[in-house]
């Protein structure tokens, strides 16, 4: 049972889409989030943290195509992804769920048919572009043509790259389906519609509510001054969603599902935690708090829609909704090319996931502004605080201790003002955590780390212990070094989670909020090891070089998605040559007789080849797209004149010829009837 005193609370972080992988702006959030949680648990509130992945829409559908799998199998593949990347960053999520389940299903169904029974629902006929090739209709970022203004050939939707022209598809010159490249047509179609301006005076009320950020209330404000439009909830099939109840081959549009998923995700995680119950946080008169942590692209929909369709459903509103600036690397839109476009996963294989959590911690604030990941300044500003400073004070005090007073400390601490001092800092970091103030929380506390380094600098224990009979004295000074470095890892622990853990094996105690006010004394503590090393900064460049490769496979697929299909563009044919040239080359059928991974070869397959009568060995960079059981037997054309070549896995003798997009590899095939040994010509 919950005592008065603790609060309740619900905190959501924005549903990524299941079609792409998490990079370190998205962390920017959950990093945020996660913080702002742990310090609510540390102080023992009771605060849940759900979230999902995003599951639904055209961009996802499209994607599956792309890889040949279904949406389902996209959704699977990416969510566990996504679940690793946030489990590897200390993302202490309480709950991960999707957005294609069927709570979220039933929840959906739900509020649309409250809304509906309650006649917030308008149906009409709208005309939208139509691809006739693929059978769908066009969201207008699939749309592209010539700028009608300026004649820019290739213009997404509805505004011009090079002259900033903003228009309606329809005006677009010559437009194309970006799916298919056919020309699209006008196509009629039934609509249901959430009537917003019908919401006018509640969204009024809950954007003056007081616990709004004044950027986000203006914002609400300058929207409601405008007026509000009814908002177009349903899609035409194909599209991956749920189907809306009562009507023919229509579906929820992917906006209208992706927050009731915070509610769904809540829901799963009710149903399998004993005595957590979901109308209590979401009943009308709930008295818990819901918080939802988002980036400022999608304050429309966490501010306007989202309000609107829980009160319409006579469900409780959000108490608060926190929005987050955008993050840039080196002062620049995170960039492909420059390889500042770092995905998670990417991040983690060369730096410490702490790192990033500290570095975001002390840059952030609670306004809706940008918040910059300068490289060089990460490196310095981690080295010089968590190592050069917090992880200081311990290194100093421990030796003596374990050395010299077998890991116990004195019997009382001999500077009670100065501990006094560093406890009585938690109403000031407290509050800083409660504002989402991280970056002052983390002044604060650097502050006090100083305090504590000076104190053992102007102690010396080191220069004291050279002298006879001054074991207490160092005792004491060793001991009151260690709890004021206790102390900071308190206050540390909801940014740098596994650190405070290893602190607190150290010191064989528990980092507790409560444990501030009594002093370890007369306390055994363990051996010390080093809590975090210092960050390279060749870590830094190699995880850039890392990205731009990473980036460079995942642009390839994009830009096959994008293009029409069969249309894709081509590189440049090379430089020609005469016949003579290409007589030289010895080309032949070849069958597959045995296919094996190569050890230690991320790229590679051994293939022996039969040439007709005789054998011969290649090593292939095809085994990407094939599984060696899937090659032998195979036929396929052969360099045969090509000079061995001694590779680092053996000799390869020729090779096998294969296309390849950067995505796929396609092995050529010779038609049915052909047999080793034949001559292409
Ligand atoms: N699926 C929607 C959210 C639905 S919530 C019911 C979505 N997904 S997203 O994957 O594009 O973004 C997820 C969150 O990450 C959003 O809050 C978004 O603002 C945030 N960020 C995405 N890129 C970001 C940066 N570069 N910087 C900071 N936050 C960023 O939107
Ligand atoms: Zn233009």
């Amino acid at each position: 049972m919950t005592s008065t005193s603790e609060r309740e609370i619900l905190v959501t972080s924005a549903l990524p889409y299941a079609n792409g992988s998490i990079h370190l702006g998205h962390m920017l959030e959950y990093i945020q989030t996660d913080i702002w949680v742990r310090y609510q648990r540390l102080v023992g509130n009771r605060c849940h943290y759900v979230c999902a992945d995003d599951a639904h829409g055209t961009a996802i559908m499209l994607r599956a195509e792309v890889e040949g799998i279904t949406p389902e199998q996209l959704i699977a593949k990416v969510q566990a992804e996504h679940e690793a990347d946030f489990a590897d960053f200390k993302i202490s999520f309480d709950n991960y769920y999707s957005t294609h389940s069927p709570e979220n299903q039933k929840l959906a169904e739900h509020i649309f048919n409250i809304c509906d029974a309650k006649g917030h629902i308008s149906r009409r006929t709208i005309t939208q572009a139509f691809d006739p090739e693929k059978e769908l209709f066009l969201a207008d970022r699939f749309i592209k043509g010539t700028c009608p203004k300026c004649k820019t050939e290739d213009q997404y939707g509805d505004n011009c790259e090079a002259c900033g022209a903003t228009y309606s598809p329809s005006e677009l010159i010559d437009p194309k389906s970006a799916i298919s490249g056919a020309t699209p047509v006008p196509k009629e179609s039934l609509h249901m519609f959430f009537k917003l301006p019908d919401f006018q005076a509640l969204l009024e009320q809950w954007t003056r509510s007081g616990s709004l950020q004044d950027e986000i209330a203006n914002k609400l404000a300058e929207w409601l001054d405008a007026g509000l439009q009814e908002w177009d909830i349903s899609r035409d099939a194909p599209y991956f969603g749920f189907q809306i109840p009562g009507a023919d081959n229509k579906y929820f549009y992917v906006w209208l599902d992706a927050p009731i998923g915070y509610m769904a995700s809540f829901q799963n995680l009710c149903d399998k935690t004993d005595g957590l119950d979901f109308d209590h946080y979401f009943n009308k008169d709930s008295t818990t708090e819901l918080y939802h942590f988002i980036g400022k692209d999608i304050i429309n929909f966490h501010g306007l829609f989202w309000p609107a369709m829980l009160h319409c459903a006579d469900f409780r509103t959000p108490t608060a909704v926190y929005a987050h600036g955008f993050l840039t690397v080196n002062g620049k839109k995170m960039s492909k090319s420059r390889g500042t476009f770092i995905k998670a996963n990417t991040y983690l294989r060369h730096l410490k996931p702490e790192y990033l959590r500290y570095y975001f911690a002390a840059k952030l604030h609670n306004r809706v502004e940008d918040l910059d990941l300068n490289l060089d300044d990460f490196v310095q500003r981690v080295n010089a605080d968590l190592v050069g400073k917090v992880v200081n004070i311990a290194s100093r005090s421990a030796g003596f201790i374990t050395k010299q007073h077998q890991g116990m400390l004195s019997a009382e601490v001999s500077e009670p003002e100065l501990i006094a001092q560093f406890a009585a800092a938690k109403t000031i970091i407290g509050t800083y955590y409660e504002k989402r103030e991280f970056g002052k929380a983390v002044k604060a506390i650097m502050a006090l780390a100083d305090t504590a380094n000076q104190y053992i600098a102007d102690q010396a224990p080191w220069a004291i212990a050279k002298q006879e009979g001054t074991g207490q004295q160092v005792q004491n000074i060793c001991s009151t070094g260690l709890n004021l470095f206790r102390m900071l890892m308190i206050y540390l622990q909801p940014i740098v989670p596994d650190m405070a853990a290893a602190a607190g094996d150290f010191l064989n105690t528990k980092i507790t909020w409560q444990a501030l006010d009594t002093p370890l004394i007369d306390h055994q503590i363990n051996k010390f090891k080093p809590l975090m090393t210092r960050i390279e900064s060749t870590s830094i460049d190699s995880m850039l070089d890392d990205s731009k490769q990473e980036l460079a496979k995942e642009e390839a697929l994009k830009q096959k998605q994008a293009q029409p299909v069969g249309v894709l563009e081509a590189d440049p044919i090379a430089e020609q040559i005469q016949f003579p040239d290409f007589a030289k080359i010895d080309l032949r059928v070849v069958q597959i007789t045995q296919a094996e991974t190569v050890p230690g070869a991320d790229k590679l397959l051994r293939l022996e080849l039969d040439i007709g009568g005789e054998a011969r060995q290649v090593l292939s960079g095809i085994k990407s797209s094939y599984q060696p059981e899937d090659l032998i037997g195979k036929l396929t054309i052969w360099v045969a004149n090509l000079a061995p070549r001694k590779m680092k896995f053996g000799i390869s003798e020729g090779m096998i010829l294969a296309a390849s997009d950067g995505t796929g590899i396609y092995l050529l095939e010779p038609d049915s009837g052909a047999k080793p040994g034949l001559r292409v010509s």
